[in-house]
């Protein structure tokens, strides 16, 4: 993916100037410090990209998302509506801030489509954790309808799709909040990082109080502030930070390459009748992370990864199978196999995980192929 093709001198610069004060810490040590504050510099960037009134740095996207969905006020009991099709994070998010997870049904845009939120509504249901997949939008103007008409809380898990657009406002804006990853496969990474983002000054204060053990960040004593609540740990370290700011700064040129090679391949790929492609809520604001295929069907898209795996093709995610993004692959959810136990095994849920059938998203993953984004010079080569 982009970003970590790209280290270089400028994530050597950020990183130096944290290594050279030795503080490696987002809050405190004002005079070691030598005026270098990563963790603001990252926020700053990212609100650059996304036109977001407020950003908070943490240590993951899981983390990101996880305060995201507290802040907007969901918790425990709270039926929150979630996608089959995501990095698993969304659900265990869900579940680790006391909440129940119902899976409703995404469509060809790989996100939950507003039809399928409508029908897996219950009396109960307090919020929906939109995912935005594979660098991709949803379809926002018809879920935000669906929102609003039931007056539900919506947080956006943008993890994959930091710099996408729809119809000019950045995912992860249309919502109360919602949250980036920078982890290695991503636009950018930060090593591990993750980014919240609200328009709402208060879900921003809450988030930064919750980030931090409570801590309200006010006054000069660090440790020694108000805690109007609980919170945890879930800050992120200054050299993290600092790689996330010089390669956000990346951003804006990666996503034009990654539109140009998308264009590319989907124009050589448009030749054969068999393939088409996921769609985007808005296509010109697809930040093109992804190349998104559609076979006919489950069988057609089982063929050709055998074919690509016995010719050796790497760079390749066929979703319905292989990898930790698709519920097929849960059984240690769907059964909650947990360590000690959750607030979900406490409270009557109106989904049976292991029974439940949602045959469009099956349909729509099973024939789904996926191939990542590269900067490199062999994806150069086969474009001349
Ligand atoms: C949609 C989505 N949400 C959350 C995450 C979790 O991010 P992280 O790995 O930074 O914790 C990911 C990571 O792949 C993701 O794809």
């Amino acid at each position: 993916m982009a970003g970590t093709e790209l280290f270089g001198a400028e994530e050597r610069k950020e990183i130096n100037d944290v290594m050279e004060t030795g503080i490696l810490f987002r809050y405190g040590h004002d005079a070691q410090r030598n005026n270098h504050w990563k963790a603001k510099d990252f926020e700053a960037e990212v609100k650059k990209i996304t036109n977001a009134k407020f950003a908070h740095a943490m240590s993951s996207g899981s983390t990101a998302i996880a305060t995201a969905l507290a802040a907007s006020g969901l918790g425990a009991g709270d039926e929150i509506i979630v996608p089959p099709f995501t990095f698993i994070a969304s659900v265990e998010a869900v579940l680790f801030i006391g909440a129940i997870p119902i899976f409703a049904e995404i469509d060809e845009t790989l996100c939950l489509s507003a039809s399928g939120i409508e029908k897996a509504l219950t009396p109960k249901t307090k919020g929906v954790c939109l995912v935005h997949m594979c660098g991709g939008n949803a379809n926002m103007d018809e879920i935000m309808a669906v929102i609003k008409k039931h007056n539900l809380i919506l947080v956006e898990d943008a993890g994959q799709a930091f710099a996408s657009s729809y119809k000019g406002t950045f995912t992860g804006l249309f919502g109360k909040a919602g949250s980036y990853s920078f982890d290695f496969f991503k636009i950018a990474t930060a090593g591990e990082g993750g980014v919240l983002v609200t328009n709402d000054e208060e879900t921003y204060k809450k988030a930064d109080v919750y980030s931090d053990h409570g801590h309200n960040h006010v006054g000069a004593k660090r440790g020694m502030e108000d805690h109007p609540f609980l919170g945890f740990n879930y800050r992120i370290s200054e050299l993290h930070a600092a790689i996330g700011v010089a390669q956000t700064r990346r951003v804006p040129s990666i996503k034009k390459k990654n539109q140009f090679n998308k264009k590319f391949m989907q124009d050589l790929l448009s030749k054969n009748k068999n393939i088409s492609f996921a769609k985007l809520g808005d296509p010109d604001g697809d930040s093109a992370t992804h190349l998104n295929i559609f076979l006919p069907d489950t069988a057609a898209a089982q063929r050709v990864v055998d074919e690509f795996n016995a010719a050796g093709v790497a760079g390749f995610d066929y979703w319905f199978k292989n990898m930790y993004h698709f519920i097929n692959q849960w059984d240690h959810m769907k059964n909650l196999q947990t360590v000690s136990k959750l607030p979900v095994e406490l409270f009557d849920k109106p989904q049976d995980y292991v029974k439940m059938q949602l045959p469009k998203s099956q349909e729509v993953v099973g024939r789904l192929i996926t191939l990542a984004s590269s900067l490199q010079e062999n994806f150069r080569c086969y474009r001349q």
